[in-house]
């Protein structure tokens, strides 16, 4: 089977059965990381190439350990450092490392819309990274296989994310994926930090954390983006902590236990407790974990349907 798509940009629009396809993989794969030699051929001869020009620790190295265990050519490739200090433009850039003969591209940038922008200019498959406040697809995906490894479904489950979704890409593609699955699916945050009209996704408001942990299944709880200004959007990080800070305290109101999930980095003690961050119900390093094969899922499946 095939995705409909050759590149990888965002979630919005993604036939149900593409993302199944890929969870179905990545479960594949997932298997793969559990054996004690973890590398299969199956991207032997392909060249990917890594344009990151935003920080990150867990997507980045994600990608370049997935390329490698599908035994794929990698290459790093990092704005600092590199000729766009000089003036040279995203599509010289991408256009001179795909010159090189690399097959795909994995990017992230800080622009939304940047690798939907790419995959006009160049031949080579592109897989959005994460793009401004846009999308980011493969945390949105990794997400989803986390969930249903944990519940076996997704459909019929309620999941809350709760926080900074406005300058949040994560919350975007995970509402795509989410509604796509039939899960139902909240928000919960200040109202400046909740963009206008999200309703219009499906998506249910709260902007007090306490009226809706009592029938949630998961919180997916958000950094809060300071690098993006965020602390402009409430008093102090202590009264935000005070009010959308997930702690056991909050969660001991639930009736039933509630699975934790963060895409990090996490603001320890901002929105989320270090005892939970830490604790039997969270998640957040099995995310981490099924990244490597969702990711490893989505390059096998782009590399080898095109
Ligand atoms: N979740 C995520 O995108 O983390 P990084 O910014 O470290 O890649």
């Amino acid at each position: 089977m095939k995705l409909k798509s050759r590149h990888l940009l965002g979630l919005r629009g993604m036939p149900p059965e593409d993302i199944r396809l890929i969870l179905d993989t990545a479960g594949s794969f997932r298997e793969v990381l559990d054996r004690p030699i973890k590398k299969v051929p199956p991207l032997q001869g392909k060249t990917i190439a890594n344009m990151f020009f935003e920080n990150s620790t867990r997507t980045r190295l994600s990608f370049e350990l997935a390329e490698r265990r599908l035994s794929a050519d990698v290459l790093g490739f990092q704005s600092g450092g590199s000729s766009v200090s000089k003036g040279e433009s995203l599509k010289d850039t991408a256009r001179n490392i795909e010159a090189m003969k690399v097959d795909m591209v994995v990017m992230r940038h800080w622009a939304s819309g940047a690798p939907h922008y790419l995959s006009g200019v160049i031949e080579a498959a592109v897989i959005n990274a994460g793009d401004g406040a846009h999308e980011h697809p493969t945390q949105a995906l990794l997400d989803l296989f986390t969930i249903q490894e944990k519940f076996k479904k997704v459909e019929g489950l309620h999941i809350c994310l709760v926080g900074d979704i406005l300058h949040s890409r994560v919350a975007r593609s995970n509402i795509y994926g989410l509604k796509s699955l039939g899960a139902k699916v909240s928000v919960c945050g200040p109202a400046t930090m909740i963009p206008r009209g999200l309703e219009q996704l499906g998506v249910d408001v709260y902007h007090h954390l306490d009226d809706v942990i009592p029938s949630v299944d998961v919180l997916n709880v958000l950094r809060i983006q300071l690098e993006r200004d965020a602390g402009r959007f409430f008093p102090s990080l202590r009264e935000y902590h005070q009010t959308y800070g997930v702690t056991l305290r909050r969660l001991s109101r639930a009736e039933r236990p509630v699975t934790i999930m963060h895409p990090g980095p996490i603001n320890r003690d901002v929105e989320l407790s270090a005892d939970v961050a830490d604790g039997e119900h969270s998640v957040i390093l099995r995310q981490v974990l099924n990244g490597v094969a969702v990711r490893m899922a989505v390059l096998y499946l782009l590399a080898t349907g095109n």
